[in-house]
C-alpha cells in the first residue's frame, strides 16, 4: 500500500511516500528555518507563506522520487494537529484538493503520533505496546502506546516544551533560532558541572516535568556574569543546562516505563537528537534492563516519512476524513480523531 503524507505544521513543508507503512520510497523537507532565524522564532504568517509557495513542488519532488504517479497512491496522508493554524490549514487544503480530484482517501494524522512513528520507519523489528518520550519544540510528554492508534499521556511538561526551552536557552547565549542544536555542539566541549542549574519536582505527577525555572536560572546567570564584567563560560553553561534537561527527563522516562511494563522505551522529536538525552537514556535503559530505540537525528525532527508511515497505520485502523476536514492547533494524542 503507498502512502503520501503531508507535513505543514511549522516550519518544514514536507511530504513522503510509503510503501506499507514503514519503507520509506521518498522524503523530502523544505526548511523555512533561515526565513526565521532573523526573527529570532517561527512566524506564523511567514510559515503559511512559505508552505503556500512549496508545498507544490515538494509534493511533486516526493512523487518523483519515489517513482510514482497519484494514479498510483492507495491514500493521502496529511497532519491536521496540532500546530500554527495557518500552517496546518495549508497541507490540511493542499491534501483535500489532492484527495478530491484523485478519489483517493484522505487519512488526517496527529503530528506527534507521527513523531513515535518515525521509530517504526528506523527499527523494523519494533512493535506496539511500547512507552514513548515526545520531545520537540511544541511538546514533551511520556505516552504509554498500547497499538498503533491507542495511546494514553503519562506525564508531561507543565509549562514550556523542551524544545521551546533550549530554543530560549540559546537565545541568552547568543546562539541563533533553533538554538537546540548549537547548545548541543557547544556543549560538547563544556563541563557539565560548570554551573548548578536547578531541578524541577512536580508534587503528585512523577512523570510531568518542568522547565520554566531551568530556563531562568539560565537568564540569571548570564546576567550576573554580565553585571560583575565575568566572561561567561558559555561552552559550560550549555554543557550543564543539557546535562540539567537530560536529568530531567531520562529519569522519568524510564520511570514510567519500568511502570508500563513493556520492557521497551523509544523517544522521539527534535530533541531526541540531542545528544546528552541519548546518552542519559542510553545508560538508564542499559542499567534498568530496557530495550531502548531513539531514531536516527535525521527522523527526528519534523519530515513528511513519519507522517506517511503514521497516516498508513491510522488508514489500517479505519480512519478516514471527509472533505470538511479541519485543521487544529491543539489536540491530545489520545484524544479520539475529530472527523
Ligand atoms: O520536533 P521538531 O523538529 O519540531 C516540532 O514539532 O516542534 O523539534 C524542533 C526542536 C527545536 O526546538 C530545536 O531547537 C530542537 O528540536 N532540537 C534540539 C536538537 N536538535 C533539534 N534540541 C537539543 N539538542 C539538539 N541536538
Ligand atoms: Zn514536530
Amino acid at each position: 500500500m503507498l502512502t503520501l503524507g503531508i507535513e505543514s505544521s511549522c516550519d518544514e513543508t514536507a511530504a513522503s511516500i510509503s510503501r506499507d507503512g514503514r519503507e520509506i520510497l521518498s522524503n523530502v523537507v523544505l526548511s523555512q528555518v533561515d526565513m526565521h532565524a532573523i526573527y529570532g522564532g517561527v512566524v506564523p504568517e511567514i510559515a503559511s507563506r512559505s508552505h503556500v509557495e512549496g508545498i507544490h513542488s515538494v509534493v511533486s519532488r516526493a512523487l518523483a522520487d519515489a517513482g510514482v504517479t497519484i494514479a498510483d497512491l492507495d491514500a493521502i496522508a496529511v497532519t491536521y494537529a496540532p500546530g500554527l493554524i495557518g500552517a496546518l490549514l495549508v497541507g490540511v487544503n493542499f491534501a483535500k484538493g489532492l484527495a478530491f480530484a484523485s478519489g483517493k482517501p484522505l487519512v488526517p494524522v496527529h503530528h506527534i503520533r507521527g513523531h513515535i512513528s518515525a521509530n517504526y520507519i528506523a527499527f523494523p523489528e519494533l512493535r506496539p505496546p511500547f512507552t514513548c518520550l515526545v520531545v520537540s519544540g511544541g511538546h514533551s510528554l511520556i505516552a504509554d502506546v498500547r497499538t498503533y492508534t491507542d495511546m494514553a499521556i503519562l506525564g508531561s511538561t507543565r509549562d514550556d516544551a523542551a524544545g521551546e526551552a533550549f530554543d530560549k536557552a540559546a537565545r541568552v547565549l547568543g546562539l541563533t533560532y533553533p538554538g537546540g542544536v548549537q547548545i548541543d555542539r557547544l556543549a560538547a566541549d563544556g563541563d557539565p558541572h560548570a554551573y548548578a542549574l536547578p531541578r524541577a519536582k512536580v508534587e503528585g505527577a512523577p512523570w510531568d516535568f518542568s522547565f520554566s525555572g531551568l530556563k531562568t536560572a539560565v537568564l540569571n546567570t548570564a546576567n550576573r556574569a554580565a553585571q560583575k564584567g565575568e566572561a561567561l563560560d558559555r561552552a559550560g553553561l550549555s554543557a550543564s543546562f543539557c546535562r540539567a534537561v537530560a536529568d530531567e527527563l531520562a529519569p522519568r522516562a524510564i520511570d514510567a516505563a519500568l511502570h508500563c511494563g513493556h520492557g521497551i522505551l523509544t523517544a522521539a522529536g527534535g530533541v531526541a537528537a540531542n545528544s546528552f538525552l541519548r546518552r542519559a537514556l542510553e545508560e538508564g535503559c542499559a542499567k534498568h534492563g530496557l530495550k531502548l530505540y531513539i531514531p536516527p537525528v535525521s527522523l527526528c525532527g519534523d519530515n513528511g516519512a513519519m507522517i506517511a508511515c503514521q497516516g498508513y497505520y491510522e488508514y489500517q485502523a479505519g480512519i478516514r476524513a471527509g472533505a470538511n476536514l479541519n485543521a487544529f492547533p491543539t489536540m491530545g494524542i489520545d484524544e479520539p480523531p475529530r472527523i
